[in-house]
């Protein structure tokens, strides 16, 4: 039988149904994180790792810090994908992503130190933005000007590398082929020149800069390619794709506590731009959240605990910034921002980490509302300085070494009941639970 208009039979559209149905189940999920950063994103996506042929990451720079745990090695990720210790998978540095070849050199070599490969596992975006030295120095003079209301900033160059991407003036990985380059690279810094004369700040930009093309040269050594198409079509092979995020849903660009942010978009939506995946090729988003909460850096935080109780999740959290070093702020978990960081990136499955952290409370605060001038409300206002206190549901702790527990059905009734009233209130499954830093210290949950 023929398709009425239709030129062609039942049977090829069956076919080509077939086809196009195969073709489309191929998605990207897309991890990333749901607070202030760092809640331990790198150990989960190596955990995950496995089940996937290719990790990408989609924005930030070495802003990020990821932490991975094995065999007694403690290794942190800055630049490069958290896959990149399993065999077998495929490591991409997406167009999202900001490089600074120094950091990027550094890492290379501490992973060849260890043994790890990276030939023919790491590709890098042509269309990814180079952080030159003088973007360091900008990032490091604009804080140094803003005095008290500093962002706290990592000090990495990412706002000016972001700003000149969008401003239309940035280095990109694909302009290091360009016989040009060195030229391109001079006139962007006599740019920055110009703009560090308003700040009133002592640099040195040519000493930085032997190291700099150093690591222009260590980039060279890798596999430049147009991403957004190798993924599009490493999607119709049918191959698994792992989406990374750095920082958090409360430190994007957009949707973050502004201008107490990062320069980037954090978001589900930022793999959609950073990788070059289309939103119809999302498959899961997979948020993870901290059973507390912790903040590294300036800005408002409702559940901050600056008291004996942020101090005992900031040491048995070990809660030290990943790049930087500094100590994290800490407090109890936030269902108010939770929830908005859930809608905002449309999270299907929810993982917690850090559970151990909690294991010596005899009671464990979780803030349900925000108190605004004695108004009670559950939602996050324009501004989370307005927030005069936040409410808080009290459970009971469970106190008890949970590190070493290998199934869902050994967990205190007390965390199961932590969990359940985390699920109830989001309405989102909480599908891995982790209890440790070690990539052994996890449990799934159907
Ligand atoms: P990321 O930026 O999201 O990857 O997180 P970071 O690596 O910056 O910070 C998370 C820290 O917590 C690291 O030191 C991890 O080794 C550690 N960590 C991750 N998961 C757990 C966990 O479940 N329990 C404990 N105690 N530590 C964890
Ligand atoms: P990962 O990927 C935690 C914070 C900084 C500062 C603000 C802006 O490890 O979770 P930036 O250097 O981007 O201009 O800093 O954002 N920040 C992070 N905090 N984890 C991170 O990354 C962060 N990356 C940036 O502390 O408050
Ligand atoms: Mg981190």
């Amino acid at each position: 039988m023929e398709w009425p208009g239709l030129n062609i039979s039942r049977n090829y559209l069956y076919l080509a149904h077939e086809f196009f149905n195969h073709t489309i189940l191929m998605k990207v999920d897309v991890l990333l994180g749901l607070q202030w950063g760092d809640e331990g994103k790198g150990k989960i996506v190596d955990v995950l790792t496995p089940g996937y042929d290719i990790i990408a990451r989609f924005q930030g720079g070495p802003n990020a810090g990821h932490t991975l745990e094995f065999n007694s090695i403690k290794h942190i990720l800055h630049t490069i994908p958290s896959g990149i210790f399993h065999p077998h998978q495929v490591n991409v540095i997406g167009n999202g992503v900001v490089i600074d070849p120094v950091i990027f050199k550094k890492e290379t070599e501490a992973l060849a130190a260890l043994g790890v490969d990276l030939k023919d596992k790491l590709l890098i975006s042509t269309k990814a933005h180079l952080i030159l030295p003088s973007h360091r120095i900008l990032d490091a003079a604009s804080e140094a000007a803003k005095g008290l209301t500093k962002i706290g900033s990592t000090l990495k160059g990412i706002g000016p590398t972001y700003m000149d991407k969008t401003g239309r003036n940035g280095l990109r990985v694909g302009d290091i082929i360009s016989p040009a380059f060195k030229e391109k690279y001079q006139f962007l810094k006599e740019k920055h020149k110009d703009l560090l004369t308003i700040y009133n700040y002592p640099y040195d930009i040519e000493e930085q800069e032997k190291t700099w093309f150093e690591g222009i040269e260590e980039i060279r050594k890798y596999d430049i390619i147009d991403s957004e198409v190798f993924i599009n079509q490493q999607l119709v092979k049918g191959k698994k794709i792992l989406a990374e995020g750095a920082q958090g849903t409360l430190l994007d660009i957009d949707f973050g506590s502004y201008p107490f942010v990062t320069s980037s978009n954090t978001i589900c939506a930022g793999a959609c731009t950073g990788l070059g995946i289309a939103p119809s090729k999302i498959g899961e988003v997979l948020g993870v959240f901290k059973a507390y909460c912790t903040r590294v850096g300036s800005g408002p935080f409702p559940t901050e605990q600056d008291n004996e109780t942020g101090n005992s999740l900031q040491k048995t959290g070990s809660e030290f910034g990943a790049t930087t070093g500094r100590p994290r702020r800490c407090g109890w978990l936030d269902l108010v921002a939770l929830k908005y960081s859930i809608m905002i990136n449309g999270v299907t499955q929810l993982f917690m980490t850090k559970s151990d952290v909690l294991s010596d409370f005899d009671k464990i605060k979780i803030a349900v509302k925000y108190k605004i001038n004695d108004i009670e409300t559950e939602s996050l206002p324009y501004d989370l300085n307005d927030i005069t206190e936040p409410v808080y549901f009290e459970m009971k702790g469970w106190k008890r070494d949970i590190s070493n527990v290998t199934s869902a059905d050994d967990m205190p009734r007390e965390l199961t009941d932590y969990i359940s009233f985390i699920e109830n209130e989001t309405g989102v499954p909480i599908t891995i639970v982790s209890l440790g830093p070690d990539r052994r210290q996890i449990l799934f949950r159907k």
